[in-house]
């Protein structure tokens, strides 16, 4: 029988580097979640492979490593940075005498501690069960269990380490149970935003970037903004004044983050629902990152993962007082659509132009009727129509198709033709419309 080492916050970081990543962006930012843990760092020990070995994600010899840093230095903990399999994570901590957690375990410990509302700690507590089922195997069930009892073990899940996977798959069910209801809920409120056609724009963005901040100074209000990690765990929704609109809603998301384990974005699934079905994702940007390519990159990853990829998007270049002689614009593209908004949330530089655009985009004037033919296989874009309750008519065709007149903004219809594979109608703004147009 194997039981884990307990664990604690004197950790050793192992950071490898593999092909295709940013070595030391990634290794700064992995030093960084580890202090949003509450880890203390002794040494952070690095290298590279090119491929993880299937045993031990690590070599041989990089374990022995390792080992000697671990024992040198009385370490309690040691962390990957790299998704582990549980049983390279069993055998690891065979070899090293010491409780490892990977990259996932990292970031679900954070959002452990970070989750304030009930909903956000029955989603943690979910994605930690999910996560720890897998790595509940014969000889591994002595699990540790103290309350604060060290990274990997905290949080609502660490209750519920003693149980044995019958038990586990039953909080899981009631957790489940209890999601549903919360998102059912959710539901409604969207449904009766929706009936009240109230536009809604929701903020997403890699973690730090600036969300809470802009939202506050969106908003009006306060919403704890924070230099830690990951600060803000539960969406927030919130009315918004912009020129010339009537009404219109804000969202703020969690932050993104690159490789944002499966059973996080399982669990949060509800809450990034919001993101899914707004008419606007307002894309918040830290311009004064100097991985900010690569992390747009890996906020529209996370985005496709939410099947949230035909929701038309804005850019928001924020923290531009952090760079030097840049002054607050917007960019727009050949069409006069703006694309790209550069602010500073914190001094309120450009707020007033992002407020413009915003009620320009999220405007309903370009909300027309449009005429769709789809093929009777495309069931999914009708069902998606349906659920955003754009249909007008519908009739079937002679030839089997369906004809569907189509109440909402071009783009997001085009968004969600092209994500189908199915021909968009012309675009009001292009010649061919316009001609179309005044041929009748
Ligand atoms: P998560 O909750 O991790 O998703 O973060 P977030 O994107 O909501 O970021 P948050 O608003 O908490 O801001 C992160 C940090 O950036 C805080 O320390 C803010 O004060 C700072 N910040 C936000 N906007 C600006 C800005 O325009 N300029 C500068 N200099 N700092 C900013």
């Amino acid at each position: 029988m194997f039981e884990r080492p307990k664990a604690g916050q004197l950790a050793v970081l192992v950071h490898l580097e593999l092909p295709g990543g940013d070595y030391e962006a990634d290794r700064l930012e992995f030093i960084e979640l580890a202090h949003a843990a509450g880890a203390e760092v002794l040494s952070v020990i690095g290298g590279s492979r090119r491929q993880p070995d299937a045993g031990l994600f690590v070599g041989t010899g990089k374990a022995d490593e390792i080992a000697e840093s671990v024992e040198a230095q009385c370490a309690e903990l040691v962390i990957v940075n790299h998704p582990l399999s549980p049983s390279q994570e069993r055998n690891l901590e065979r070899r090293v005498k010491c409780r490892v957690v990977g990259r996932s375990g990292l970031i679900l410990d954070i959002f452990a501690q970070r989750a304030r509302t009930h909903e956000g700690k029955l989603q943690v507590e979910l994605a930690q069960l999910h996560h720890m089922s897998t790595r509940l195997i014969r000889g591994w069930t002595h699990l540790e269990r103290q309350r604060g009892g060290g990274i990997g073990l905290r949080g609502p899940g660490e209750t519920q380490l003693e149980l044995d996977r019958r038990m586990l798959r039953e909080r899981i069910a009631t957790l489940k149970r209890h999601l549903d209801g919360v998102r059912a809920r959710r539901a409604q409120n969207r449904q009766a935003r929706s009936r009240n056609e109230i536009p809604i724009a929701s903020l997403v963005g890699y973690t730090n970037a600036g969300k809470s901040t802009l939202f506050n100074a969106l908003t009006d209000q306060q919403v704890f903004a924070s230099k830690q990690l990951f600060a803000t765990l539960d969406t927030t929704v919130r009315r918004v004044e912009l020129p010339g609109l009537e009404h219109a809603v804000l969202a703020d998301t969690v932050g993104f983050i690159r490789d944002l384990p499966h059973d996080l974005i399982a669990a949060f699934r509800a809450t990034l629902e919001e993101a899914r079905n707004a008419d606007l994702l307002v894309h918040v940007v830290d311009a004064a990152d100097p991985e900010r390519a690569a992390r747009i990159e890996q906020v529209v990853a996370v985005i496709d993962e939410i099947e949230a990829e035909t929701v038309p998007r804005l850019l928001v270049f924020n923290k531009i007082d952090q760079r030097e002689g840049e002054s607050p614009r917007v960019e727009r593209d050949a069409a006069g659509v703006a694309q790209r908004v550069w602010v500073s949330a914190l001094t309120g530089a450009g707020l007033d132009g992002l407020r413009d655009v915003l009620a320009e985009r999220l405007n309903d004037s370009d909300r027309r009727t449009y005429t769709l033919r789809i093929p009777s296989r495309a069931g999914r874009l009708r069902a998606q129509l349906f659920a955003h309750r754009s249909v007008r008519a519908e009739r079937q065709l002679e030839t089997g198709e369906m004809e569907i007149d189509v109440e909402m903004p071009f783009e997001r219809l085009r968004g969600l033709c092209v994500a189908a594979g199915i021909d968009p109608p012309p675009d009001p703004g292009s010649v061919e419309a316009w001609e179309a147009d005044t041929v009748k």
